[in-house]
Protein backbone atom coordinates (compact mmCIF):
# COMPACT_ATOMS: atom_id res chain seq x y z
CA UNK A 1 0.00 0.00 0.00
CA UNK A 2 1.20 3.35 -0.64
CA UNK A 3 1.37 5.98 1.56
CA UNK A 4 -1.81 7.11 2.90
CA UNK A 5 -2.66 11.03 2.33
CA UNK A 6 -4.47 13.01 5.49
CA UNK A 7 -4.83 16.23 4.34
CA UNK A 8 -5.83 19.15 6.98
CA UNK A 9 -3.64 16.10 9.25
CA UNK A 10 -2.71 18.11 12.21
CA UNK A 11 -6.49 18.50 13.12
CA UNK A 12 -8.42 16.80 15.57
CA UNK A 13 -9.30 13.66 13.33
CA UNK A 14 -6.24 14.04 10.99
CA UNK A 15 -3.85 13.42 13.99
CA UNK A 16 -6.18 10.69 15.47
CA UNK A 17 -6.51 8.44 12.25
CA UNK A 18 -2.27 9.43 12.34
CA UNK A 19 -2.42 7.62 15.62
CA UNK A 20 -4.20 4.60 14.91
CA UNK A 21 -2.85 3.94 11.20
CA UNK A 22 0.56 4.40 13.20
CA UNK A 23 -0.37 1.73 16.03
CA UNK A 24 -1.47 -0.73 12.91
CA UNK A 25 2.50 0.41 10.82
CA UNK A 26 0.11 1.57 8.02
CA UNK A 27 2.40 4.34 6.40
CA UNK A 28 0.89 7.98 5.93
CA UNK A 29 1.62 11.37 5.19
CA UNK A 30 0.10 14.31 6.78
CA UNK A 31 -0.77 17.68 4.12
CA UNK A 32 -1.31 20.85 6.41
CA UNK A 33 0.56 24.21 5.63
CA UNK A 34 2.90 23.53 7.99
CA UNK A 35 4.27 19.80 6.66
CA UNK A 36 7.52 19.82 5.12
CA UNK A 37 5.82 19.31 1.67
CA UNK A 38 3.17 22.57 1.68
CA UNK A 39 -0.38 22.23 1.37
CA UNK A 40 -2.72 25.02 1.49
CA UNK A 41 -6.08 24.30 0.69
CA UNK A 42 -6.31 27.97 -0.86
CA UNK A 43 -2.82 27.95 -2.82
CA UNK A 44 -4.07 25.77 -5.89
CA UNK A 45 -0.15 25.75 -6.76
CA UNK A 46 0.53 23.37 -3.96
CA UNK A 47 -2.04 20.48 -4.77
CA UNK A 48 -0.17 18.65 -7.30
CA UNK A 49 3.06 17.95 -5.32
CA UNK A 50 0.96 17.14 -2.75
CA UNK A 51 -0.86 14.47 -4.03
CA UNK A 52 1.97 12.96 -5.99
CA UNK A 53 2.33 9.02 -5.12
CA UNK A 54 -1.04 8.68 -3.17
CA UNK A 55 -3.64 6.83 -4.32
CA UNK A 56 -5.36 6.72 -0.61
CA UNK A 57 -6.60 9.99 1.31
CA UNK A 58 -8.33 11.21 4.63
CA UNK A 59 -10.14 14.78 3.83
CA UNK A 60 -11.19 16.96 6.36
CA UNK A 61 -11.93 20.12 4.63
CA UNK A 62 -11.99 23.92 6.29
CA UNK A 63 -15.27 25.57 7.81
CA UNK A 64 -17.17 27.76 5.29
CA UNK A 65 -18.40 28.62 1.64
CA UNK A 66 -15.24 29.32 0.35
CA UNK A 67 -12.84 26.33 1.60
CA UNK A 68 -15.29 24.08 0.76
CA UNK A 69 -15.57 24.85 -2.55
CA UNK A 70 -11.84 24.66 -1.99
CA UNK A 71 -11.99 21.27 -1.15
CA UNK A 72 -14.35 20.35 -4.01
CA UNK A 73 -11.95 21.77 -6.55
CA UNK A 74 -9.42 19.34 -5.25
CA UNK A 75 -10.75 16.27 -4.76
CA UNK A 76 -12.61 17.07 -9.00
CA UNK A 77 -8.96 17.37 -10.45
CA UNK A 78 -7.23 14.82 -7.50
CA UNK A 79 -5.41 12.81 -10.25
CA UNK A 80 -3.97 9.26 -9.09
CA UNK A 81 -5.95 9.24 -6.15
CA UNK A 82 -8.38 5.71 -5.76
CA UNK A 83 -9.90 5.55 -2.45
CA UNK A 84 -10.93 8.64 -0.73
CA UNK A 85 -13.10 9.06 3.03
CA UNK A 86 -14.40 11.98 3.51
CA UNK A 87 -15.24 13.80 6.95
CA UNK A 88 -18.80 15.83 6.43
CA UNK A 89 -21.33 16.58 8.93
CA UNK A 90 -24.08 15.21 10.40
CA UNK A 91 -27.61 15.80 8.82
CA UNK A 92 -25.77 16.81 5.80
CA UNK A 93 -28.44 16.14 2.87
CA UNK A 94 -30.58 13.89 5.06
CA UNK A 95 -34.34 14.36 3.85
CA UNK A 96 -36.13 16.51 6.87
CA UNK A 97 -32.33 17.04 8.49
CA UNK A 98 -30.66 19.58 6.00
CA UNK A 99 -29.95 23.15 6.99
CA UNK A 100 -28.91 25.68 4.01
CA UNK A 101 -25.28 26.33 6.32
CA UNK A 102 -24.95 22.34 4.86
CA UNK A 103 -25.12 23.54 1.43
CA UNK A 104 -20.86 23.69 1.32
CA UNK A 105 -20.80 20.02 2.63
CA UNK A 106 -23.44 19.13 0.75
CA UNK A 107 -21.98 20.24 -2.45
CA UNK A 108 -18.81 18.86 -1.33
CA UNK A 109 -20.29 15.54 -0.91
CA UNK A 110 -21.54 15.40 -4.30
CA UNK A 111 -18.73 16.46 -6.22
CA UNK A 112 -17.21 13.43 -4.05
CA UNK A 113 -19.91 11.07 -5.36
CA UNK A 114 -19.74 12.06 -8.97
CA UNK A 115 -16.10 11.30 -9.31
CA UNK A 116 -15.28 7.71 -9.73
CA UNK A 117 -12.94 7.30 -6.59
CA UNK A 118 -13.92 4.53 -4.08
CA UNK A 119 -15.41 7.16 -1.79
CA UNK A 120 -16.43 6.46 1.97
CA UNK A 121 -18.20 9.60 3.62
CA UNK A 122 -18.38 10.02 7.21
CA UNK A 123 -20.87 12.56 8.79
CA UNK A 124 -20.08 13.44 12.55
CA UNK A 125 -22.05 15.17 15.23
CA UNK A 126 -20.46 17.65 17.16
CA UNK A 127 -16.62 17.06 18.82
CA UNK A 128 -16.66 17.15 22.32
CA UNK A 129 -13.15 17.85 21.53
CA UNK A 130 -14.12 21.06 20.67
CA UNK A 131 -14.61 21.99 24.56
CA UNK A 132 -10.80 20.76 24.73
CA UNK A 133 -8.69 21.26 21.50
CA UNK A 134 -10.58 24.47 19.94
CA UNK A 135 -12.22 27.47 20.58
CA UNK A 136 -14.86 26.34 22.95
CA UNK A 137 -12.12 25.26 25.21
CA UNK A 138 -11.01 29.19 26.11
CA UNK A 139 -14.75 29.32 27.46
CA UNK A 140 -14.28 26.12 29.38
CA UNK A 141 -11.38 28.37 31.22
CA UNK A 142 -13.28 31.71 31.57
CA UNK A 143 -16.23 29.45 33.37
CA UNK A 144 -18.83 30.59 30.79
CA UNK A 145 -19.60 28.53 27.69
CA UNK A 146 -21.11 31.51 25.14
CA UNK A 147 -22.54 30.52 22.35
CA UNK A 148 -26.41 30.81 20.64
CA UNK A 149 -27.41 26.98 21.10
CA UNK A 150 -30.90 28.01 22.46
CA UNK A 151 -31.75 25.03 24.93
CA UNK A 152 -31.14 22.49 21.58
CA UNK A 153 -28.93 19.24 22.27
CA UNK A 154 -26.71 17.88 20.33
CA UNK A 155 -25.28 14.27 20.61
CA UNK A 156 -21.65 14.92 20.93
CA UNK A 157 -19.22 12.58 20.20
CA UNK A 158 -15.45 12.13 21.40
CA UNK A 159 -13.07 12.48 18.25
CA UNK A 160 -11.16 9.43 19.10
CA UNK A 161 -13.99 7.62 18.31
CA UNK A 162 -14.62 9.75 14.73
CA UNK A 163 -10.54 8.75 14.49
CA UNK A 164 -11.24 5.30 15.06
CA UNK A 165 -14.42 5.20 12.69
CA UNK A 166 -11.99 7.02 9.97
CA UNK A 167 -9.32 4.78 10.48
CA UNK A 168 -11.67 1.65 9.66
CA UNK A 169 -13.36 3.48 6.74
CA UNK A 170 -9.76 3.93 5.17
CA UNK A 171 -8.76 0.66 5.77
CA UNK A 172 -11.82 -1.77 4.91
CA UNK A 173 -12.83 -1.92 1.43
CA UNK A 174 -16.45 -3.15 2.22
CA UNK A 175 -17.26 0.59 3.49
CA UNK A 176 -16.80 1.80 0.06
CA UNK A 177 -19.61 3.67 -1.31
CA UNK A 178 -21.34 4.21 2.29
CA UNK A 179 -22.19 7.25 3.94
CA UNK A 180 -21.91 6.52 7.73
CA UNK A 181 -24.01 9.02 10.52
CA UNK A 182 -21.73 8.86 13.80
CA UNK A 183 -22.74 10.47 17.14
CA UNK A 184 -22.45 10.13 21.18
CA UNK A 185 -24.77 7.69 22.94
CA UNK A 186 -26.89 10.53 24.50
CA UNK A 187 -28.01 14.43 23.47
CA UNK A 188 -27.26 16.99 25.59
CA UNK A 189 -27.72 20.49 25.73
CA UNK A 190 -25.62 23.29 26.84
CA UNK A 191 -26.63 23.45 30.40
CA UNK A 192 -26.14 19.61 30.10
CA UNK A 193 -22.70 20.10 29.18
CA UNK A 194 -22.22 23.17 31.77
CA UNK A 195 -22.92 21.05 34.10
CA UNK A 196 -21.31 17.96 33.15
CA UNK A 197 -18.09 19.76 32.68
CA UNK A 198 -18.61 21.73 35.86
CA UNK A 199 -18.82 18.47 37.71
CA UNK A 200 -15.57 17.12 36.13
CA UNK A 201 -13.54 19.87 36.40
CA UNK A 202 -15.50 21.08 40.05
CA UNK A 203 -15.25 24.87 38.95
CA UNK A 204 -18.60 26.48 38.00
CA UNK A 205 -19.36 26.43 34.18
CA UNK A 206 -22.19 28.12 32.99
CA UNK A 207 -24.24 28.25 29.83
CA UNK A 208 -24.75 31.65 28.69
CA UNK A 209 -27.68 31.79 25.44
CA UNK A 210 -26.03 34.38 23.60
CA UNK A 211 -28.78 35.80 20.44
CA UNK A 212 -27.00 34.86 16.80
CA UNK A 213 -26.51 38.64 16.51
CA UNK A 214 -24.37 39.15 19.57
CA UNK A 215 -22.62 35.55 19.18
CA UNK A 216 -21.32 36.38 15.63
CA UNK A 217 -20.16 39.82 17.51
CA UNK A 218 -18.32 38.04 19.78
CA UNK A 219 -16.81 35.84 17.43
CA UNK A 220 -15.36 38.78 14.85
CA UNK A 221 -14.40 40.42 18.01
CA UNK A 222 -11.96 37.47 18.86
CA UNK A 223 -10.67 37.59 15.50
CA UNK A 224 -12.86 35.83 12.90
CA UNK A 225 -13.86 36.56 9.41
CA UNK A 226 -17.32 37.77 9.02
CA UNK A 227 -17.41 35.05 7.03
CA UNK A 228 -16.61 32.06 9.10
CA UNK A 229 -18.26 34.06 11.91
CA UNK A 230 -21.52 33.68 10.52
CA UNK A 231 -21.04 29.74 9.91
CA UNK A 232 -20.46 29.25 13.26
CA UNK A 233 -23.48 30.67 14.17
CA UNK A 234 -25.34 29.03 11.26
CA UNK A 235 -23.65 25.70 12.82
CA UNK A 236 -25.27 26.48 16.29
CA UNK A 237 -29.01 27.74 14.33
CA UNK A 238 -28.83 23.87 13.89
CA UNK A 239 -29.02 22.84 17.53
CA UNK A 240 -30.76 25.71 18.39
CA UNK A 241 -34.17 24.62 16.30
CA UNK A 242 -33.97 21.37 17.99
CA UNK A 243 -32.17 19.74 14.62
CA UNK A 244 -29.71 17.57 16.22
CA UNK A 245 -31.46 15.71 18.70
CA UNK A 246 -31.08 12.49 17.56
CA UNK A 247 -28.80 9.44 18.14
CA UNK A 248 -26.49 7.95 15.01
CA UNK A 249 -25.93 4.19 15.19
CA UNK A 250 -22.61 4.53 13.02
CA UNK A 251 -19.76 4.06 15.79
CA UNK A 252 -21.36 0.85 17.08
CA UNK A 253 -21.66 -0.38 13.36
CA UNK A 254 -18.20 0.26 12.35
CA UNK A 255 -16.35 -0.84 15.52
CA UNK A 256 -18.49 -2.68 17.18
CA UNK A 257 -18.58 -0.82 20.70
CA UNK A 258 -20.86 1.77 21.96
CA UNK A 259 -19.58 5.47 21.58
CA UNK A 260 -17.71 6.77 24.45
CA UNK A 261 -20.18 9.04 26.56
CA UNK A 262 -19.07 13.01 26.95
CA UNK A 263 -19.73 12.43 30.90
CA UNK A 264 -16.48 9.56 31.01
CA UNK A 265 -14.81 12.04 28.16
CA UNK A 266 -14.93 15.00 30.49
CA UNK A 267 -13.61 13.33 33.41
CA UNK A 268 -10.59 11.75 31.36
CA UNK A 269 -10.07 15.09 30.02
CA UNK A 270 -10.10 16.72 33.43
CA UNK A 271 -7.53 14.65 35.00
CA UNK A 272 -5.41 15.46 32.18
CA UNK A 273 -4.84 19.34 33.25
CA UNK A 274 -6.15 20.77 29.72
CA UNK A 275 -8.42 22.89 31.60
CA UNK A 276 -6.18 24.14 34.54
N1 LIG B 1 -15.68 20.39 15.26
C1 LIG B 1 -16.81 19.69 15.14
O1 LIG B 1 -17.58 19.56 16.08
C2 LIG B 1 -17.12 19.04 13.81
C3 LIG B 1 -18.18 18.14 13.70
C4 LIG B 1 -18.44 17.54 12.46
C5 LIG B 1 -17.65 17.86 11.37
N2 LIG B 1 -16.64 18.76 11.51
C6 LIG B 1 -15.81 19.11 10.36
O2 LIG B 1 -14.46 18.82 10.64
C7 LIG B 1 -13.65 19.56 9.74
C8 LIG B 1 -12.42 20.01 10.47
O3 LIG B 1 -11.65 18.85 10.80
P1 LIG B 1 -10.74 18.78 12.09
O4 LIG B 1 -11.54 19.22 13.26
O5 LIG B 1 -10.08 17.47 12.10
O6 LIG B 1 -9.66 19.89 11.72
P2 LIG B 1 -9.09 21.04 12.66
O7 LIG B 1 -8.82 20.53 14.03
O8 LIG B 1 -9.98 22.21 12.49
O9 LIG B 1 -7.66 21.31 12.02
C9 LIG B 1 -7.50 21.65 10.71
C10 LIG B 1 -6.05 21.45 10.35
O10 LIG B 1 -6.01 21.90 9.00
C11 LIG B 1 -4.87 22.63 8.78
N3 LIG B 1 -5.24 23.81 7.99
C12 LIG B 1 -5.80 24.97 8.41
N4 LIG B 1 -5.94 25.81 7.38
C13 LIG B 1 -5.44 25.16 6.30
C14 LIG B 1 -5.28 25.51 4.94
N5 LIG B 1 -5.64 26.72 4.47
N6 LIG B 1 -4.75 24.60 4.11
C15 LIG B 1 -4.36 23.38 4.56
N7 LIG B 1 -4.46 22.99 5.82
C16 LIG B 1 -5.00 23.89 6.69
C17 LIG B 1 -4.26 23.08 10.10
O11 LIG B 1 -2.87 22.73 10.13
P3 LIG B 1 -1.80 23.82 9.64
O12 LIG B 1 -1.87 24.96 10.60
O13 LIG B 1 -0.49 23.08 9.67
O14 LIG B 1 -2.16 24.22 8.23
C18 LIG B 1 -5.07 22.28 11.14
O15 LIG B 1 -4.25 21.45 11.91
C19 LIG B 1 -14.53 20.67 9.19
O16 LIG B 1 -14.85 20.38 7.86
C20 LIG B 1 -15.78 20.59 10.06
O17 LIG B 1 -16.94 21.00 9.36
C21 LIG B 1 -16.33 19.34 12.70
Amino acid sequence: MNEILILSGKGKTGRRVAAQLDARGVPYRLASRSTAQPFDWYDESTWDATLAGADTAYLAPPVGPTGLTQAGKFVAQARGLRRLVLLSGRGVGSPGRDFAVYDGQLALENVVRATDLDWTIVQPAWFAQGFSEDFLRYHVLAGQIRVSAGDGGEAWIDTNDVGDVMTTALLDASYIGRTLAISGPRVLTMTDIADELTAATGRPIAYVDLSPQAHVAELVEQGLTQEDADAVRDLFAVIRHHRSEYVSTGVEEVLGRPPRDFDDWARETASNGVWG
